[in-house]
């Protein structure tokens, strides 16, 4: 059997299969069909200083080879993820990557000290790159939830912390400041080049980067001249953006020092070698489980097939072992 095993920074971990944030709950809901101890990581939902009711119905559109989502971050608030989900997930013995969202540097840096106290949170995953934040109630330390709002403009470009270097270098910085576990910054693959942001957060101290989350997109109803969706954008995910994602690794790959996790379209073993052969250290499962909630072991399986196949020693030879040889195109 091949060695698995994988580090990104100091969380080692038994193999390099991941279940990505918002596609696998907190873990628990998907404990009778998967034994959690087989993951190398599970993320969960991101979790904003208080609970989150999302956006309204429909959350999640078909696209031809993905999917469209605009769940708008529901979440049961960090409080209650450690009151209620972080004492049953200790059971399971597998690691937890919480992911964390705030507008405010300050707020996240006291999330990430929460998080650094809990008992049962292996690291700490910072989702700076969510496209779907229109309704900004509870990711304030001000004003969190409580008040009326500010309606939302029907117009806006949709923004986030990993558009902006420096912006991702103060998040980063903040919360890498209030915990010794290692942190992880989720970058956005929507902008025009990641390295400077990539960099930016390995300056401020990320242990390792995702990359990434979902690209903006919009879907439309030619009957009722309607998004599909509760919104008018969401995020992209799935099959569709998988070549997308293995440029985004490969070009971050080189770009920083610190492990890259390779996410977008991972649906069989062969996705994740992709990244893997790209330059990813690790790889994470998000869409897939939307139809298989087993997609993440059956990913994890076949990576031990391969490997077995090809008698390689270890997970760890095919990071960035693409063969940049170009062959003559059509
Ligand atoms: C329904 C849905 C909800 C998601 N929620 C989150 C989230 O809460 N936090 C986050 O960082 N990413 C979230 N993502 C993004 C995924 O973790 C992943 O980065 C993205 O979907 C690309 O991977 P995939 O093509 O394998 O799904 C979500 C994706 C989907 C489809």
């Amino acid at each position: 059997m091949a060695d698995l095993r994988v580090a990104l920074g100091t969380l080692a971990l038994r193999n390099p299969v991941l279940a990505a944030a918002g596609t696998f709950g907190y873990g628990l809901e998907f404990a009778r069909a998967v034994r959690l101890a087989r993951l190398g990581a599970l993320v969960t939902k991101t979790l904003t200083r208080h609970p989150r009711a999302g956006h309204p119905p429909p959350r999640l559109v078909e696209t031809p080879s993905g999917m469209l989502n605009a769940v708008g971050l529901q979440n049961v608030g960090l409080e209650a993820f450690l009151r209620d989900k972080l004492p049953a997930l200790r059971r399971h013995d597998v690691p937890v990557i919480a992911s964390i969202l705030s507008e405010s540097p300050d707020e996240l840096a006291e999330m990430a000290q929460a998080l650094d106290r809990a008992d049962g949170a292996s690291a700490i995953e910072l989702n700076l790159s969510c496209p779907n934040i229109h309704d900004r109630s509870g990711l304030r330390a001000q004003g969190s939830g409580q008040g009326p709002q500010p309606p939302a403009p029907s117009l806006q470009r949709v923004s986030m912390v990993a558009q902006d270097p420096e912006a991702t270098f103060r998040m980063v910085q903040a919360a890498c400041q209030r915990t010794r576990k290692p942190v992880l910054a989720k970058l956005s693959p929507d902008v025009t080049d990641l390295a400077p942001i990539a960099q930016a957060a390995e300056r401020a101290g990320a242990s390792a980067l995702t990359v990434g989350n979902t690209f903006v997109g919009m879907s439309l109803d030619p009957a009722t001249r309607r998004s599909r969706l509760g919104t008018l954008t969401g995020g992209l995910s799935g099959p569709a953006i998988r070549p997308l994602a293995v440029y985004r690794v490969w070009y971050t790959a080189r770009s920083v020092g610190i492990p890259v996790i390779g996410v977008g379209g991972v649906v069989r073993a062969s996705d994740a070698l992709e990244l893997l052969l790209a330059g990813a250290a690790a790889i994470g499962v998000g869409t897939a489980h939307f139809s298989d909630p087993r997609a993440a072991l059956r990913v994890l399986e076949g990576i031990e097939r391969y490997l077995d196949r090809h008698r390689i020693g270890s997970v760890r030879e095919l990071r960035g072992a693409i063969n940049e040889t170009e062959t003559a195109g059509g």
